[in-house]
């Protein structure tokens, strides 16, 4: 098989070494890729958004499958276009796409498929926005731009003021543009966050294990919202019994109201829970693996995940039975300077080969880039250093010891990546609310 994956982040890059083991791939592309990932695939130079580019390249080429890492194509309809085009992909079409495309629409869908998730309005104008919030006592509470915002259209307000200013932010400003055209105001739902990626072949979903990102530039969720500085996986005390439940609960019927609808859900399903004293419920949805989840996840799969896409593309899902590796996985970001406020380019960053070659350690590339003999820095988050272990505290310390070898001018990263998975693993404390399962 011919693949063609589409983006040129850690992401794709964890996407495209798990291809490129496949006894299926025959070549694997990259568009547009980076400097680690033209050390195993063929860099294709066009931007992931352009959809024209891309549709050429692939028929051209003759592409067997095209794997779609970021959202935005996704939303702008890259599958509907391969799709008329005779061409198979991986990646739900634009309007399956809209569950992490408009928040409101993804709202819409799980009311009406009557799953967990937190209450909440949604307004397109300021003054019906503002007599609403009249209205609150309790607080905090969320406002959220409806359409994607890099992840910076949620914002958690502590008292009225905040949350006037919020919708004042998004309505009135367009501080995110069209995107914060519509907001919603929700509920403040409290308690530890997972990722539970799901296969989905529009009727079948098959999960895959789950992660837990940290979203904050700091240690101990200190500073500003960034991408994600590091993940890990599993989720101790987040069984496969509870991911099946979650998929039963949350995911079948969420994929049922939408084919109510005429919409079929193929591709990877990401929802984005927290775990609160009254159970499972769903923050929001993203039609794409997530950035930095896989790079923790994808070490552990022990299947060929290029047959579980394909099989996903051809609605085959029933052939497909994921297994995992005991190990854990622990994946720590590396961002240059400056990041999240902005980022540093062009320095040249050490020690990789260094790192890559210690057993069970995977290093990501995510913003590098090829200058001259070097390897640089070419935006934010850089690099993923992924590793395995029996138990979290081993691989939390490989993953980090692979870590101190790298270097470049102003790299930031997290020292405290997978510290809470290591307590819950030693049984020091729990991840989870008493009961919540219950
Ligand atoms: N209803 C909510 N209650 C508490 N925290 C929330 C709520 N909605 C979102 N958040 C927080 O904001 C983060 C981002 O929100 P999310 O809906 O995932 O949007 P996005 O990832 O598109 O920015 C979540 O990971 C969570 O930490
Ligand atoms: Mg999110």
């Amino acid at each position: 098989m011919r693949v063609l994956v589409v983006g040129g982040g850690g992401r794709e890059h964890a996407l495209v070494h798990a291809f490129c083991a496949s006894p299926l791939a025959t070549q694997v592309f990259c568009a547009p890729g980076n400097a680690g990932i033209e050390q195993e695939a063929d860099p294709v130079a066009i931007a992931a958004d352009d959809l024209a580019g891309l549709l050429a390249f692939a028929r051209r080429e003759k592409i067997d499958l095209t794997v779609v890492g970021p959202e935005a194509p996704l939303v702008a309809g890259i599958a509907d276009l391969f799709t008329e085009n005779g061409l198979l992909v991986f990646g739900p079409r634009r309007a399956a796409a809209r569950l992490e495309g408009s928040k409101a629409f993804a709202k819409e869908i799980m009311d009406e498929a009557r799953v967990a998730t937190g209450r909440y309005t949604r307004h397109g104008d300021l003054a019906g926005a503002l007599a609403d919030l009249e209205t609150r006592e309790s607080f905090p509470l969320v406002v959220k731009a409806d359409g994607l915002a890099a992840g910076k259209g949620v914002l958690i307000c502590q008292d009225a003021g905040e949350a006037r200013a919020a919708v004042r932010l998004c309505l009135a400003d367009r501080a995110f543009g069209e995107a914060g055209g519509t907001v919603l105001i929700e509920e403040f739902l409290s308690g530890p966050e997972v990722s539970l990626l799901a296969l989905c072949d529009g009727t079948r979903v098959v999960p895959m294990a789950p992660a837990q990102d940290y979203k904050r530039i700091f240690a101990l969720d200190l500073g500003p919202n960034t991408g994600g500085m590091g993940s890990y996986c599993p989720v101790p005390g987040f069984d496969a019994g509870v991911a099946e439940t979650v998929a039963d609960d949350l995911f079948r019927p969420v994929l049922a109201a939408l084919a109510r609808r005429g919409t079929e859900y193929r591709g990877v399903l990401y929802g984005g829970l927290i775990v609160t004293e009254h159970g499972v419920k769903l923050l929001e949805f993203n039609c794409r693996f997530g950035d930095p989840e896989t790079q923790a996840i994808l070490p552990r799969l022990d299947s060929d995940l290029l047959e579980a896409c394909l099989a996903t593309a051809h609605g085959e899902l029933d052939t497909v039975d994921l297994r995992w590796k005991p190990e854990a996985c622990v994946s720590v970001v590396v961002a240059s300077r400056g990041y999240p406020a902005s980022t540093s380019k062009g320095d040249v960053i050490s020690g990789l080969s260094e790192a890559a070659v210690l057993p069970d350690v995977t290093v990501y590339h995510a913003a590098t880039a090829v200058h001259g003999h070097d390897i640089v820095t070419a935006g934010g988050r850089v690099l993923a250093v992924s590793a395995l272990g029996t138990h979290f505290a081993a691989a939390r310390e490989r993953a980090y010891g692979a870590l101190a070898r790298i270097s470049f001018a102003g790299m930031q990263s997290r020292p405290d990546i997978a510290d809470r998975a290591v307590r819950a693993e030693a049984g020091e404390t729990s991840l989870f609310p008493v009961d919540w399962a219950d």
